[in-house]
Parts: C-alpha cells; sequence; structure tokens
C-alpha cells in the first residue's frame, strides 16, 4: 500500500474527503502525515481526530529551502510515495519537486491553462465563464502548469453567486482528489509529454 502525505494551509475540506473516502474503503492508501505551514490551519485538528500524525512546519520568514528541509525530513520519515498538495498555499521549489519527481500532485479550482493562481474560483466568476471546475495535475516546477490528471466541470448557472459557485465546486473536487490518488495508487498514470494516460 502507497504512503500518501497531504500538505495543507487551511481548512482542510479535500483532505476530510481523503480520510473519508479511506475509511469507507473507497480508497486504498495510507495517509501517513498531514502537514501543514499554518499554525491555526483547520486540517490539523481533522488530522487529530482521524488519528493521523500532523505537523506544524512554519513557513513564515523562513527561507524557503529551509522550510522545504524540514518539510521533506518529515516526508522521508514516513517513507512517502506520493505528495498531496490540498489547498496548500506554497509555491515550491525545483529542488523539491525533483525530490518527489511525478510524485507530487495538486488540485486546483479552475479548469487550467485558464486561471491559474490563488483565486481560481473568484477568477472563474468575475470573468463571467460559464462553465468552471476543477483539476488535480502533477506539479512541475511552474504555477498550476504540471500535466492534467484529472478536470471535472461545475456549470455556472444564471442565479448563482460567487459563494454558491464554490460550495458546488468544492464538492465537486472532493470526488476528484480522491479519485486521482486512486489512480495513482493503483499505478495507473502514465505521463507522456504534456499528456497523462490513463491506463485501463
Ligand atoms: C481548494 O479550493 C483547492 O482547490 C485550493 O484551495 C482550496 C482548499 O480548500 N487549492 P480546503 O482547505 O481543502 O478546504
Amino acid at each position: 500500500m502507497k504512503n500518501i502525505a497531504v500538505l495543507i494551509s487551511g481548512n482542510g475540506t479535500n483532505l476530510q474527503s481523503i480520510i473519508d473516502h479511506i475509511e469507507k474503503g473507497k480508497l486504498k492508501c495510507n495517509l501517513a502525515v498531514v502537514i501543514s505551514n499554518k499554525a491555526d490551519a483547520y486540517g490539523l485538528v481533522r488530522a487529530k481526530k482521524a488519528k493521523i500524525p500532523a505537523y506544524f512546519i512554519d513557513s513564515k520568514d523562513i527561507p524557503r529551502e529551509e522550510h522545504e528541509k524540514r518539510v521533506t525530513e518529515v516526508l522521508k520519515k514516513y517513507n512517502i510515495d506520493l505528495v498531496v498538495l490540498a489547498g496548500y498555499m506554497r509555491i515550491i521549489t525545483p529542488h523539491f519537486i525533483g525530490q518527489y519527481k511525478n510524485r507530487i500532485i495538486n488540485i486546483h479550482p479552475a479548469i487550467l491553462p485558464a486561471f491559474p493562481g490563488t483565486d481560481g474560483y473568484g477568477d472563474t466568476f468575475n470573468y463571467g465563464c460559464k462553465v468552471g471546475g476543477c483539476t488535480v495535475h502533477f506539479v512541475d516546477s511552474g504555477v498550476d502548469t504540471g500535466p492534467i490528471i484529472i478536470q471535472k466541470i461545475n456549470p455556472i448557472k444564471e442565479n448563482d453567486t460567487l459563494e454558491s459557485f464554490k460550495k458546488r465546486g468544492l464538492k465537486i473536487e472532493h470526488q476528484a482528489l480522491p479519485e486521482a490518488i486512486k489512480l495513482f495508487c493503483a499505478d495507473k498514470l502514465k505521463i507522456e509529454g504534456r499528456r497523462v494516460k490513463i491506463k485501463k
């Protein structure tokens, strides 16, 4: 069984969805550790409730390399096969990516390559798009540019507000991320250039 780490910065509803999928037997992997760069991230509470080792590793005023060294020390301790960025609000360095080449995935709340960056929902909605959604992708050295594993569509309704669009979008994210992890853990993902092939 593969060991996975989830990195968070905030509420951790995607983390919760991974925990729930594992508890229900819908996802077979060992969620070995949760790491947050924010002390007050509610995701840390979720991890503790689920009895998953949880670490706060501060990133404020700490050189990026030093922070990542601390993170990778923990990842090595738990023999991590897959690093899942789930609302982790930090750009990671090529050095970190190199250590976990093709083994880091991220969930982004927009249909990439449209609207990379920190506000996928707001950017999609305020642009006036008729559809939004989410993307799970491998992480490369760009911002939200890595090969795409899964995309799910969230149509924007006539009477939507940003809040209602986002609320529905999060529910879709909560399906997409475990689905991508499941494919990774079953060795079903093959990267061919920019394309990620899903093996039968
Ligand atoms: C999600 O919208 C995710 O796509 C984005 O940050 C948000 C995290 O939400 N990267 P949560 O912490 O999982 O609730």
